[in-house]
């Protein structure tokens, strides 16, 4: 554990000193720095240019005719902080760029309280994010559709080509796929996008060493390619352009090529308060904006408000945590929650700022005592001859391991391989549970009823091999450490600060493992990442060792302390709180992303994933508004 830690804290001092200047101006870019350079008037605006908000611009401005308005809170940035791909955490540990939130504590996690990470600034999540370029399996996306129809265009066969159209696949140097026995395959992917999934001109062949060591643990698959939709052990890409080295996001991929058009403009600083409502009919959005240089703190005090018009759609996209909230203050929403902040009800919505989820973030430490392999990735970290030729073919041509963002090998693993003994039984128990009780008192029925459909699409889930619910990241270093529960069971809120609803940050509750088979499911998930270490002919040579919990914690009450104690309720993939479920299931938006009860509103961020994808949700929510793109700009029929 402390190596671990000492670990992260080394990637953190040894990255921040290898800065280097990335040359690319602002001079081509139509932002807009001040409010009354904006038209009065544009055919779409889009709240929050992260992710989904900067593609979907991209997109429907393509046509050189329609106007678009993005309106973002953050500030448009060239920092090497979010440029540089070296360790993969520099966008996140920088606040200038990030939200300022704090969940509430956590019941079952020894009261615990958790920051709320999420990117404020032009291209959001995508600017700050760990830059792991995966997806879930096919599974994931039909569980979607279903809770529709059978014949849901929200599905494996419906999103993929729109996984193809978001990124644009550069595949790994030849020499070191065949060095590290990396596999990939294109038809996967595309190859027209702005946003690059590209590799590192390194890896370490320790990382091959650990995807190896899978193969002595009974049914694990190994599929052909990350985009396969199979879960298994597999290599990755990196959101990295491989020409400049340097990480490709929402904002160098859908806003730096665009900003020359006309019909594309950014309004920065900007912080969207409320959807412009006629009747029910969106027509606008109003916000304020920060003073030059003002720091949030006192943003909305000294800030005025503007609003500017939608000819014909609004688009929320300010992401997982935020667009629950905007369309709260805007009176969309649950109504006895609009009412204790005094808000009227324009539409009385139960599911907004309901079945909120992330990935929860568990901890069991490994060491191989005997790992004489070199280079390993504990090199960049104890071993100064290697660190020093790292950094000088780094400052050369941006080749070798400072090229390497987070990693790009992980395994991907569905319950009946983690657990053959308790798979049935968890199913079963989860199948059989009272669904609504594991929710707030007073949750609405329809609420209720979409998380029992989703309980019961999970039970199935569980019991089969086409769900990945284990995730462990494979570092190439002689300790391992960090695990996530692919699929939670518990579901929480994001709701308005009823005590000021508008300057308030909103309150985010994960109500971390209070569906208790979470815990059931965890305790399974850390017994395999032991086993699979410990217990495996492929590792025996290396000698491992189990640092933490230790050997000691054995039994599931053992367990369930130490999952109370050491667990991350977030990987910081908030979703689920504008869910699109069909309204008598506590759904927000409809198949098309549009806002129930409401015209001209849609919801496009990873707000409307009803249930998370077994995957880091940046290249989901990515297919997802290219899809919604193509539904606003052609309707339905043509919209696959
Ligand atoms: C620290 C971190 C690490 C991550 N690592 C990975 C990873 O390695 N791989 C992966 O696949 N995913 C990762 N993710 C998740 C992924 O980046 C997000 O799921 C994805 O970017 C979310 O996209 P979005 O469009 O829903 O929201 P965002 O991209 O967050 O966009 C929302 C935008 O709205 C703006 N906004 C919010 N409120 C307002 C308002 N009131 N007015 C105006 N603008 C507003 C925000 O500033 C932001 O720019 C990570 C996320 C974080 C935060
Ligand atoms: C957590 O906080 C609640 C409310 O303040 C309190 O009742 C409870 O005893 C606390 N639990 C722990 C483990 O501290
Ligand atoms: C979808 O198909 C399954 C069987 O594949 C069936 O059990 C289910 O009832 C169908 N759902 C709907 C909504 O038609
Ligand atoms: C892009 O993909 C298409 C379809 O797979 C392929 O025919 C073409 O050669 C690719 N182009 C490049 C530059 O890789
Ligand atoms: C390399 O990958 C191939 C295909 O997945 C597999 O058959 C082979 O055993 C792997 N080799 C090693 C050394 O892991
Ligand atoms: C899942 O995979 C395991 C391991 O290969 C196998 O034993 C089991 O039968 C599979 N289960 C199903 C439902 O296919
Ligand atoms: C911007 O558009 C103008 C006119 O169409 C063109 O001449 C110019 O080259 C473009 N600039 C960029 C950076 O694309
Ligand atoms: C904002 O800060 C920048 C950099 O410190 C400075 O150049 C600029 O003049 C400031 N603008 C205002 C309006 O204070
Ligand atoms: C915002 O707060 C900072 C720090 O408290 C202060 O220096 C600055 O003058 C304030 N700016 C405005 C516009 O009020
Ligand atoms: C440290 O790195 C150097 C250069 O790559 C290598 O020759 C040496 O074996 C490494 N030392 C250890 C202890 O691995
Ligand atoms: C990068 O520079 C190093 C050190 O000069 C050299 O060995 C390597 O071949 C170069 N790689 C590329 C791809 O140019
Ligand atoms: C709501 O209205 C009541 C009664 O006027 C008042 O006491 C309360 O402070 C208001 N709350 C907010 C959040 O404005
Ligand atoms: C395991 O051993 C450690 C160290 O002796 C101790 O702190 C911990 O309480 C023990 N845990 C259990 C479950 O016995």
């Amino acid at each position: 554990m402390n190596r671990c830690l000492a670990v992260t804290v080394a990637a953190l001092a040894l990255t921040s000193q290898v800065c280097y200047a990335y040359p690319r101006g602002l001079s081509t870019a139509r932002v807009l720095a001040r409010a009354q350079d904006a038209e009065d008037t544009y055919d779409y605006v889009i709240v929050g240019g992260g992710t989904a908000g900067l593609t979907i611009a991209d997109r429907l401005t393509e046509d050189g005719k329609t106007t678009v308005l993005v309106v973002e809170y953050g500030e448009l940035s060239s920092s090497p902080l979010i440029q540089t791909v070296q360790g993969g955490f520099m966008g996140m540990s920088s606040p200038q760029f990030m939200y300022d939130i704090t969940s509430v504590p956590q019941a079952n996690l020894r009261n615990r309280t958790t920051p709320v990470l999420a990117g404020k600034v032009v291209g959001g999540g995508s600017a700050v994010n760990a830059m792991m370029t995966v997806r879930g399996t096919a599974e994931d996306y039909d569980r979607w559709g279903r809770f529709f129809s059978n014949h849901s265009e929200w599905s494996w066969d419906g999103l993929l080509p729109y996984f193809k159209r978001a990124l644009h696949f550069a595949p790994p140097d030849a020499a070191v796929a065949r060095a590290a026995n990396i596999t990939y395959d294109a038809a996967f992917w595309g190859n027209t996008s702005g946003v690059y999934a590209g590799w590192p001109s390194f890896q370490f062949p320790t990382t091959a060493l650990h995807v190896a060591a899978f193969r002595g643990v009974p049914g694990v698959e190994f599929p052909p390619d990350s985009g396969a939709g199979e879960p298994g052990v597999y290599w990755f890409p990196t959101f990295m352009d491989p020409h400049t080295v340097a990480r490709s996001y929402a904002r160098t991929g859908h806003y730096d090529p665009a900003a020359n058009r006309s019909n594309y403009h950014l309004l920065t600083g900007a912080k969207a308060t409320r959807i412009l409502l006629e009747g029910t009919t969106a027509t606008g959005v109003a916000f304020v904006q920060t003073p030059a240089n003002a720091t949030s703190s006192n943003f909305t005090s000294t800030a005025l408000p503007t609003v500017v018009r939608a000819r014909k759609e609004v688009v929320l996209s300010a992401g997982g945590i935020h667009s629950p909230q905007i369309l709260q203050l805007s009176g969309i929403g649950p109504r006895k929650l609009l009412a204790a902040a005094n808000i009227t009800a324009i539409v009385d919505l139960p599911g907004v700022g309901m079945n909120f989820q992330d990935h929860p973030m568990l901890t069991a430490a490994f060491m191989y005592q005997n790992f004489s392999v070199h280079p390993s990735s504990d090199d960049m970290f104890f071993n100064a001859t290697f660190q020093t030729w790292a950094a000088d073919v780094w400052a050369v041509n941006r080749t070798g391991p400072f090229s390497i963002a987070t990693g790009n090998a992980a395994a991907w693993l569905p319950f009946p391989v983690v657990s053959p003994q308790r798979h049935a039984s968890v199913a079963a128990a989860l199948a059989a549970q009272d669904h609504a009780a594991q929710l707030p008192a007073g949750t609405d029925a329809t609420v209720a009823a979409g998380y029992r459909a989703q309980m019961l699409a999970y039970a199935t889930a569980l019991r089969n091999n086409g769900t990945a619910f284990y995730n462990s990241v494979l570092s190439g270093g002689a300790a391992s450490g960090v695990l996530v529960d692919l699929h939670p069971l518990s579901r929480g809120t994001v709701h308005i600060d009823t005590a000021d609803p508008l300057g308030a940050e909103p309150v985010v509750d994960y109500r971390a493992l209070s569906n208790p088979l979470d815990v059931a499911v965890i305790t399974e998930l850390l017994r395999f990442a032991r086993s699979s270490v410990m217990d495996n002919p492929l590792t025996a040579g290396f000698a491992p060792v189990e640092l933490v919990p230790g050997a000691n914690v054995t039994s599931d009450a053992d367990w369930a302390e130490y999952i109370a104690d050491t667990v991350s309720p977030t990987e910081f993939h908030p979703a689920g709180t504008c869910a699109m479920m069909p309204r008598e299931l506590g759904g927000v938006v409809d198949e098309q992303l549009r806002v129930y009860g409401v015209s001209n509103l849609r919801v496009v961020d990873a707000s409307i994933i009803p249930t998370l994808p077994g995957a880091n949700t940046c290249q989901t929510v990515y297919a997802i508004a290219e899809k919604a793109a193509d539904l606003i700009r052609y309707g339905p029929k043509n919209g696959v």
